[in-house]
């Protein structure tokens, strides 16, 4: 003979449900604001001229639209530096983060060999890089590159606990060989729901 659960047992359950469910959405982080700018002189050799990243805000897990194009005018290879620095308001004040785990103000003194970690050299790009034939290894030609409008599904992200809500500012030097390739400014702004 089948028993019936108790009504106070099945009670329990939804009472544990819902506070999981609570505890799910808790950890919901939205990115807000996300603006950028190339920050080079005038001449510089690459710049970014399209990075638009909908919707606003983009809730992570959730999904996200970025279409990009750039150019480069000399080849970007192999010791290919990238120095950025985050600050984050606090108090009206811009505060450096510092680099941990590999996030924060740090500087990865070779893109190239961290893109070939990312991707073994002689497999195929991820999408929807392939698609659209762009590169994802050293070196990159001078050239244009673009993006067109691509969906991704952006998973929850376990940002680190020092990674709080509110307003973020980062400056990316791209340098190649000691020369001064690039710059970019962005800035957006955190909150966990
Ligand atoms: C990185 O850039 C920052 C901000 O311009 C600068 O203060 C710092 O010295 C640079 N770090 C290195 C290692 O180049």
């Amino acid at each position: 003979m089948r028993r019936a659960l108790s009504p106070l047992v099945c009670l329990g359950v939804a009472a544990v449900c819902a506070r999981l469910c609570v505890a799910e959405a808790a950890r919901h982080t939205q990115l807000l604001r996300f603006s950028w700018k190339n920050c080079g002189p005038p001449d510089s050799p690459a710049v970014l001229k399209i990075l638009t990243i909908s919707p606003d805000p983009i809730v992570m897990p959730g999904d996200l639209t970025v279409e990009a194009a750039g150019r480069t005018s000399v080849m970007l290879r192999s010791m290919l530096r990238v120095n950025l620095t985050l600050e984050k308001e606090v108090a009206g004040f811009w505060v450096k983060v510092p680099c941990l785990d590999e996030i924060g103000s740090c500087v990865y003194p070779d893109v190239c060999q961290l893109l070939n970690m990312v991707v073994p050299p002689g497999q195929d790009c991820p999408e929807p890089l392939h698609t659209y034939g762009l590169p994802c290894h050293c070196p990159f030609k001078a050239g244009d590159y673009s993006l067109p409008k691509s969906d991704f599904y952006l998973p929850n992200v376990d940002l680190p606990n020092w990674l709080t809500n509110g307003n973020y500012r980062a400056q990316v030097f791209l340098s190649n060989q000691q020369k001064d390739v690039g710059c970019l400014k962005v800035s957006f702004s955190l909150q966990t729901i």
